[in-house]
């Protein structure tokens, strides 16, 4: 079947997560950032990512808001910043402002004029989600920012793909994912829609049962890849 319905992650593949430590670590207030950001911005999203896993396997699920928090406090602890509370809450203030990557504005613009729908599916809350949609600018080119708060656990568990099928009434092979966490494009693969996997680091392909069909370095080739 033809694609009719492009579906992305939010957080890393259309939201630069580690833009958050990064500008903060380029305000005069956080000096303390100038070398550990990094660091502080590979350890939060890894801890909060698991945080979602444990959380899913184990039914203890909360929402997004709360594994962010709690992985923030993992990284600074890590990295020497625990009881910085300045800084925990200007990190926390950033991560509702996350900025798009370069490309995501135009390449929604020609997913819309090529008629597909598009839409969000992801971890975030819906609160968290319309702040990161309002502040990149990208309302008028998403029909619609699916959230796991729907069905109550994080990806990569069925049911939260099983939200794009009851909102566009489409099938799974209409359907082009678009993740640049592998085992979110490895998950969709799994379930059965053709998967696009944005390598923008250029890591190595997740060793899961289920690999994606298409491998790109950024949003860019998403339109041509869609319509072809
Ligand atoms: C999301 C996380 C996995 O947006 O990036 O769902």
């Amino acid at each position: 079947m033809p694609i009719t319905t492009c579906i992305f992650d939010a957080y890393g593949t259309l939201f630069d997560v580690a833009a958050a430590a990064r500008i903060a670590a380029a305000e005069p207030d956080f000096p303390q950032l100038a070398d550990t950001w990094p660091a502080v911005a590979e350890h939060w999203r890894l801890k909060q990512l698991q945080y979602t896993w444990l959380r899913a396997i184990t039914g203890a699920h909360t929402d997004f808001w709360q594994v962010t928090q709690e992985g923030l406090d993992w990284a600074l602890e890590r990295n020497g910043l625990d009881g910085d509370t300045a800084l925990r809450a200007r990190l926390l203030a950033l991560y509702w402002e996350l900025q798009a990557y370069a490309e995501v504005p135009a390449m929604l613009h020609a997913l819309k004029e090529a008629g597909m729908n598009t839409a969000i599916l992801s971890n975030g809350s819906p609160d968290m989600l319309n702040g990161a949609v309002q502040s990149a600018g990208i309302r008028d080119v998403l029909d619609d920012c699916l959230s796991v708060e729907s069905v109550g656990i994080f990806k990569p568990d069925a049911s939260v793909y099983d939200l794009v099928g009851k909102r566009f009434g489409c099938a799974k092979d209409e359907v082009l994912f678009v993740s640049s966490n592998g085992w979110d494009a490895a998950g969709a693969s799994g379930y059965g829609f053709t998967t696009a996997w944005v390598n923008r680091a250029g890591e190595p392909l997740d060793r899961l049962p289920w690999t994606p069909q298409h491998v790109l370095t950024d949003l860019t080739g998403i339109p041509e890849l869609a319509t072809a």
